[in-house]
């Protein structure tokens, strides 16, 4: 069966290459041959680090591992593609940065051990959806408030009514609304 065209990857520059200032030249390796659809600057907190390598909860690295996600910030990336997974996998070489091949393997080239690889990446489909959530922020649900309705209000009426007769509904709005200050002497008046 062939891999979906929109198959989707979660590359993560992990703090340690961040902190050593390799974000740049690691992205621009990624983009020469990936497609990057999103990008995100972070720092995980440790709530994140500790779901996003759930699966390792268990190991004893795992503790030193959050310790590293969470150290500093890092850059997430999507990346899309037939087969961008295991793609991507290839690209980053073995997990431990020792044992690739430094002119082919991303974390051979710019890791120095573990948890310091300098990279991460989703190992299914499923990993995928479930990293993304972590780190992506949710779209936010916003209060209805007046304020907001009367700027939805006015921005449909901008889509409909010509920009003259806007403006010269928005100028006699204005004047309707204008306090009118009191004729001079009126307080004395009025004071008695
Ligand atoms: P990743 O999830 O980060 O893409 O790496 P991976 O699939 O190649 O390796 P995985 O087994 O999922 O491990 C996740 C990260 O944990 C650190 N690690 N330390 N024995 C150890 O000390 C050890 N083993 C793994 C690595 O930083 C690895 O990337
Ligand atoms: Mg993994």
């Amino acid at each position: 069966m062939n891999a979906p065209a929109k198959e989707r990857t979660l590359a993560v520059i992990k703090p340690g290459a961040f902190k050593m200032r390799q974000t740049g030249v690691i992205i621009s390796e990624i983009q020469s041959k990936f497609a990057i659809k999103a990008m995100l600057m972070v720092t995980f907190t440790e709530a994140q680090a500790k779901a996003f390598y759930a699966e390792h909860a268990t190991k004893s690295f795992f503790t030193g591992l959050v310790e590293h996600a969470t150290m500093g910030p890092c850059v997430v990336l999507v990346l899309e593609g037939p087969g961008v997974i295991q793609k991507w996998r290839d690209a980053m070489g073995p997990t431990e940065p020792m044992l690739g091949t430094p002119g082919v393997h991303l974390r051979a080239k710019y890791g120095y051990g573990m948890p310091g690889n300098a990279l991460h990446g989703s190992d299914s489909a499923e990993a995928f959806e479930r990293e993304y959530d972590i780190v992506f922020p949710q779209p936010k649900t916003v209060e209805k408030t007046p304020e907001l309705t009367a700027v939805q209000a006015l921005v449909k009426a901008l889509e409909t009514t010509p920009p003259e007769a806007m403006a010269t509904q928005l100028v006699q709005e204005a004047k309707e609304s204008t306090v009118v200050p009191p004729a001079p002497g009126a307080s004395e008046t009025a004071g008695g």
